[in-house]
């Protein structure tokens, strides 16, 4: 009563001119005075009748979705229709007044709270005012930024679907008093819905809840709307996968890049310091929560690992490389399982042993098979040289050509003999048996250079033959793990891609 009085006082500035004048003032001095308002009284006929509320929400947008703090920021209009019995009034009585507006504050209003709410306020909504039609109807339209709690999974990031879940219902009445039902079975309002840049709304499809619990006669009645949205990925395809799948496809590089370039192993390393690198940038546009790894996560693990295993196999592929005889034995395994058996089913073969030889000692074979003819042929040559060099002598003087191998006796002969031909004249025979002797044990010596010569070659040759072993091993791993390195790349690649729910939103 005293309320009502109040509420009178507040409504008419001037007491006396209540009752008269304007039609809203008739109308608002009948509805809160004349007929006793209480805004606390549930407006219903029959007090052991629930009231019944139409509820619907109107989503206008969709300001951010806290990964990390599982909050989901939305700007939301509640709407919220009831039928108060106590507000009702013939509109011909009060000059065609069909509605008026009230503040929430004067009206019974039903209170509708998001049970999951996680604002300072808890209540974020704006009470605005309240339009009453000549039949009771109230319609109630409070606006709200709304922030709720919702359990954000991320594990198909950034190809994941969200549901926030926003439970609205009465907080002091029960099913018995109040009776809260969905306006619209199909959910949501959305059609003034803001787009979003990030995130695309597939849906808010409502659910109504009726929990009624064994010990007591109450039923506990509340609505669920769930805002079903879907990330868009065109974002996260151009500034994250993209390139790394770039990055990680350069490290296939690393294993067609040739040891004797000298930069396989600061490529391999160049390559997984850019990954890193591009790594942290991608942390930080990740959901920082350990409650799932995101795929997107995995994903570059993979990359990762895989950048990783190629630098050790470069570093074993290097060390391969530049392995020999003087170093390693190639044991047998290696010899016929990597050099024949892998060389094999990579299908990679060498050259014909033939021609490596000939293409690798083409100029050093040849020139021990002169040498060696040489040698041979040398001592018989000598002995015919030397008879025709004394006839020779004896015939016509001094001539240093002979018949045959010129450049043999060319070579065997002193050389005092040709610069002084003066002096051979004089003592030729001595001269003779003495330049024979020299050449004999020159010829040895020379007999024993070639051999030497000759060893020598030969075992560069099989030097040669075992550096090739090694490094036809090194390719055939190198072949291998490029081979190893693209499947795994297509795989992880395809697998990420098709695992995801949806790739383009
Ligand atoms: C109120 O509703 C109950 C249940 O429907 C009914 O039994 C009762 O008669 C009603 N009272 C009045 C005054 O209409
Ligand atoms: C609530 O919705 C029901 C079913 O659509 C309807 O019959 C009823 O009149 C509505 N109530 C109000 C107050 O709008």
């Amino acid at each position: 009563m005293a309320r009502g009085l109040l509420l009178a006082g507040m409504i008419c500035l001037f007491p006396g001119d209540c009752g008269a004048g304007s039609d809203e003032r008739r109308l608002l001095h009948f509805l809160f005075v004349e007929r006793f308002y209480s805004p606390l009284e549930r407006p219903v006929a029959n007090e052991s009748l629930p009231i019944r509320v139409n509820f619907t929400l109107d989503l206008q947008q969709i300001i951010d979705v806290d990964e990390k703090n599982q909050i989901i920021h939305t700007n939301i209009w509640l709407q919220m229709k009831w039928r108060a019995a106590n507000l009702v009034w013939d509109p011909l009585e009060y000059g065609g007044i069909t509605t008026i507006r009230v503040p929430a504050q004067k009206v019974w209003i039903p209170d509708i709270l998001m049970y999951n709410s996680a604002d300072e306020k808890f209540d974020a909504t704006f009470h605005t005012k309240v339009v009453v039609s000549s039949d009771g109807s109230c319609l109630w339209v409070p606006p709200g930024m709304l922030k709720s709690t919702c359990d954000i999974d991320i594990t198909w990031f950034p190809f994941d679907e969200q549901k926030c879940e926003m439970k609205f219902g009465s907080w002091s009445h029960d099913g018995r008093f109040l009776d809260l039902h969905e306006e619209d079975p199909a959910g949501g309002n959305t059609r003034t819905f803001y787009p979003n840049g990030e995130w695309q709304l597939i849906g808010v499809p409502v659910r109504r809840n009726v929990v009624a619990y064994e010990c007591c006669p109450e039923v506990y009645i509340d609505l669920v709307y769930t805002i079903h949205i879907r990330r868009r990925t065109l974002y996260y395809g151009f500034n994250i996968i993209i390139p790394c799948l770039l990055i990680s496809s350069m490290s296939l590089l690393l294993f067609l890049l040739p040891p004797d370039a000298g930069e396989k192993i600061s490529l391999g390393v160049t390559i997984l310091l850019s990954l890193m690198v591009f790594l942290l940038l991608v942390a930080e546009t990740m959901p920082p929560t350990s409650d799932a790894l995101p795929l997107i996560g995995i994903y570059f693990c993979c990359i990762m690992v895989m950048t990783s295993l190629s630098v050790l196999f470069t570093v074993v592929v290097l060390n391969f490389h530049y392995r020999g005889p003087e170093t390693h034995t190639m044991p047998p395994w290696i010899k016929l399982g990597v050099n024949v058996v892998l060389a094999k089913v990579l299908r990679m073969s060498r050259p014909p042993l033939v021609k490596r030889r000939q293409s690798v000692c083409r100029y050093r074979l040849a020139d021990v098979q002169a040498s060696e003819r040489t040698t041979h042929s040398l001592l018989p040559n000598l002995l015919e040289s030397e008879e025709e060099y004394r006839h020779q002598q004896e015939s016509n003087g001094l001539s240093r050509h002979t018949r045959g191998s010129s450049c043999t006796s060319d070579w065997i002969r002193p050389p005092p003999l040709v610069s002084r031909d003066t002096h051979v004249q004089q003592g030729d025979d001595t001269m003779l048996t003495e330049c024979c002797g020299h050449v004999t044990r020159e010829l040895t010596n020379v007999l024993h250079e070639v051999r030497k010569i000759t060893a020598r070659l030969r075992q560069d040759e099989e030097e040669t033959e075992v550096k090739s072993e090694w490094r036809f091993a090194a390719l055939v791993i190198d072949r291998l793990c490029l081979w190893i390195c693209l499947a795994a790349t297509l795989i992880s690649t395809l697998a990420i891609l098709c695992s995801a729910p949806h790739l383009i939103a």
